[in-house]
């Protein structure tokens, strides 16, 4: 019978087709963080406290900052590679835990839940189209506002004590500014001086990040407790521009601390 021939003649069904689980995975995963964010955020937010759950993704090269984390807890006198890993030695130290969502979830406020569960469905999205950037210690970000932010929320006292000419390049920064205006108050243990000893904020844009990357291998001068030098020098120099000063070298900081 001629529909027997047409049924037999077709193609196997379409369940399981590659391309149908392509579609799936790109529309259903994203849809379901979709749910699991409205459902109270609770679970990728329970996911996320796991370094484990991070590095399912983040393959070679990526796990990497893992491992160096790893690492630096197993072997207290490891040399410590980047910043990163710094905070996990630290807090190991203080029998305390670190974990990669502590400085990627950004400041736990409601609207960088948001953005970091955004992040999270595009970070999906691209994994799943294969189209990730294989580079290992990136300096630039898609979202860069999410690990500043949790920077600040955790280094409020670094940025709001005072000590003159050493510590200005944290003190007049609009973040700190912010930080006065929201009610919390400067700490002048040495006064400073009259240039340096007061709040002068600068209208700049710079980022903690231009200063401070967390996943660039630098060497481990004490003193600079991770600060790249080169990067560095040019976010000194950007704020001086923003303000009108003259550039003013590093080296001649570093030489007034001693
Ligand atoms: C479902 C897989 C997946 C999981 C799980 C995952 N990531 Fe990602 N992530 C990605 C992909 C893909 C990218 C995009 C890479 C690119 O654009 O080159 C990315 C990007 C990032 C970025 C860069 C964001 C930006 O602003 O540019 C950070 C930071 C990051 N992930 C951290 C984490 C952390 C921390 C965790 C654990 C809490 C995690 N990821 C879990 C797949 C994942
Ligand atoms: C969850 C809290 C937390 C977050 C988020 C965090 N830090 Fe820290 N950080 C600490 C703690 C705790 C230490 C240990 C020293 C201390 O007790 O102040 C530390 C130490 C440091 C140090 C000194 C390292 C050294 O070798 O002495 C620097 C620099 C630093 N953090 C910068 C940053 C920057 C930049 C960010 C954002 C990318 C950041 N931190 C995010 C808690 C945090
Ligand atoms: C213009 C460069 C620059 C920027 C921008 C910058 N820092 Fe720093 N930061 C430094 C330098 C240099 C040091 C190391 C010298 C020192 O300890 O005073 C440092 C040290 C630190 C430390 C180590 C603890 C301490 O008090 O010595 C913390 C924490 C820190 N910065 C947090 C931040 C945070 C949070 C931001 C963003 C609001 C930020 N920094 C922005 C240059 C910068
Ligand atoms: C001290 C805060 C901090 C910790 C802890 C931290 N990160 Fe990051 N991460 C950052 C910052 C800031 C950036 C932006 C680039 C940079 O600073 O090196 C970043 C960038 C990234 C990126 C995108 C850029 C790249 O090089 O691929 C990935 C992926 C990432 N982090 C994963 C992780 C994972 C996985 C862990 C835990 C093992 C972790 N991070 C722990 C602050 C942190
Ligand atoms: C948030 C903005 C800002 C950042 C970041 C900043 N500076 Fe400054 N700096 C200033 C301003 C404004 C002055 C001028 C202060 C005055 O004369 O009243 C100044 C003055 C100085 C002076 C004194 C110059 C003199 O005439 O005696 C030195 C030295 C200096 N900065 C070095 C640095 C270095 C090195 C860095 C980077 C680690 C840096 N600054 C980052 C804003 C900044």
């Amino acid at each position: 019978m001629p529909v027997d021939v047409a049924l037999s003649d077709q193609k196997p069904p379409v369940r399981g087709h590659p391309r149908r689980r392509w579609l799936l995975l790109l529309v259903g995963v994203p849809v379901l963080l979709v749910i699991l964010a409205s459902a109270g955020f609770v679970g990728a937010s329970m996911l996320e406290e796991h370094d484990t759950f991070c590095i399912a993704c983040h393959t070679v090269p990526e796990t990497t900052y893992f491992n160096r984390a790893a690492a630096a807890i197993a072997n207290n006198g490891a040399a410590i590679p980047d910043l990163a890993t710094a905070h996990y030695q630290q807090a190991h130290d203080k029998n305390q835990s670190f974990a990669c969502i502590n400085c990627h979830r950004g400041d736990s406020s409601l609207n960088q839940r948001i953005d970091t569960l955004a992040l999270g469905g595009r970070d999906v999205a691209v994994f799943i189209l294969g189209k990730a950037d294989p580079a290992t210690e990136k300096t630039t970000i898609y979202q860069p506002a999410l690990p500043n932010a949790a920077c600040i929320s955790c280094h409020t006292d670094t940025l709001l004590t005072v000590n003159g000419i050493q510590t200005h390049f944290h003190n007049w920064l609009p973040q700190t500014a912010a930080l006065v205006a929201s009610g919390q108050q400067l700490v002048t243990p040495t006064g400073g001086g009259r240039r340096f000893g007061r709040l002068r904020t600068v209208n700049t844009s710079l980022l903690c990040t231009d200063c401070h990357l967390a996943h660039k291998s630098a060497n481990a001068d004490a003193q600079l407790k991770f600060v790249l030098r080169d990067i560095t020098q040019q976010a000194c120099d950007t704020c001086h521009r923003d303000a009108g000063e003259r550039p003013e070298s590093m080296d001649r900081l570093l030489r007034e601390r001693r």
